[in-house]
């Protein structure tokens, strides 16, 4: 069988430097989507015709201007949601309701927890597969530190550490990344609390929602293991640590391992060139494509980057209240939206 896949927001032809919109995904998905055998890149949409006519000439698909359209007309099996993080629920239960078969959607998954509950409900209600773009679960330098961790060579770990910085270092563009790797490095077990500050002084707006200037997120997953983000454009390079009762995994540039012990062996680096956006994408897809049909939840499971989600509106809450957020998290709601310097916007 061929599934046949339709992309939904294609980006233009030129990538721009900055992130923050104009980076399209879309084109790196494409690509990726290309290498699978079983796949054929069928149809795209957006609604800048200067952008879809771009992509339509180069990846020779149809195009439509109108998603529902795509949607009713394509006849396809998969979808991926290329578009800002403000249209992905809408687009996600639109593909589902449609009857697609499975539907990729870029991270951040969304803008509440409403929301990505609502992307899950629908999604099961159609019995279509689900997953978001925490690609990092398919990097090498992630899975040979998960071996490390596993093969118990730090010991039991007790705290996590993610920096960002850049040009999107927020939570939502970015953060969600290291939150993510949270959940990957202690096993996806559910977060107790989360305490936070996010600094929203500029007001900024970054793929057309509420972003903060800086954060500092402490992230309590019981039994002793905490985990926490820091994030700020003017920060120093971002990092990874993965500190354990024997050692620590740090993931930078390199992937350096300082493990307790005698001798060399104590200490072991690898260098590691850029990441290959395309290679984890194109993994993540045929792990996707390998379970339509199946009970077998995906690896990049929207369940999994719903916990994400939480933790990001709890940090956003807790901030607001300036208080520990201990989770479920009561509010569906997106909290950066709430804060005066966004109402006046
Ligand atoms: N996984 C990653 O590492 C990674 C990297 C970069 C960006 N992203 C994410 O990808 C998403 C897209 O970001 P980008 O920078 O590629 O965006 P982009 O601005 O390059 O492309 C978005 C496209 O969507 C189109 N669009 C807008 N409204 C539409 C509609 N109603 N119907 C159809 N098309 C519509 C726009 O015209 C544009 O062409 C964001 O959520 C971003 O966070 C993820």
């Amino acid at each position: 069988m061929t599934y046949r896949v339709g992309i939904v927001g294609t980006g233009p032809r030129r990538r721009t430097v900055e992130r923050g919109g104009g980076f399209a995904i879309a084109r790196v998905q494409a690509d990726a989507w290309k290498t699978l055998k079983d796949v054929e890149l069928a149809a795209a949409c957006d609604i800048r015709p200067e952008n879809l006519s771009a992509f339509t000439e180069d990846y020779g698909v149809a195009g439509y201007a109108d998603y529902a359209h795509m949607l009713r007309d394509g006849q396809l099996d998969i979808v991926s949601v290329c578009t800002w993080p403000g249209l992905h629920s809408g687009m996600v239960i639109a593909a589902a309701e449609a009857g697609v078969r499975a539907i990729h959607c870029e991270k951040p998954m969304c803008l509440s927890l409403g929301e990505a509950d609502r992307m899950i409900e629908a999604c099961e209600a159609n019995g279509v597969k689900l997953t978001v773009s925490h690609q990092r679960r398919f990097e090498p330098m992630y899975l040979r530190a998960k071996e490390w961790v596993s093969s118990g060579r730090i010991g039991r770990i007790t705290d996590l550490r993610g920096r960002i910085s850049g040009a999107d270092a927020d939570l939502l563009s970015w953060g969600t990344h290291w939150i993510d790797m949270f959940g990957f490095f202690l096993d996806d077990r559910p977060a107790k609390s989360v305490l936070a500050v996010t600094d929203t002084e500029s007001a900024i707006i970054r793929y057309g929602h509420p972003v903060e200037d800086r954060a500092v997120v402490l992230v309590d997953y019981g039994d002793g293991v905490t985990a926490t983000v820091e994030g700020g454009e003017d920060l120093p390079t971002p990092e990874f640590r993965i500190v354990g009762e024997a050692g620590v995994i740090r993931i930078g540039d390199v992937l350096t391992g300082w493990f307790m012990g005698e001798g060399p062996a104590s200490i072991e680096t690898h260098v590691r060139a850029e990441v290959d956006f395309g290679d984890s994408y194109a993994a993540a897809f045929r792990d996707l494509v390998s379970t339509i049909g199946t009970d077998q939840a995906p690896v990049l499971d929207a369940r999994l980057a719903r916990n994400a989600t939480e933790i990001i509106m709890a940090a956003y809450a807790s901030s607001n209240r300036t208080q520990r957020v201990v989770l479920p998290l009561d509010t569906d709601t997106f909290p950066l939206r709430e804060r005066s310097e966004f109402k006046r916007k």
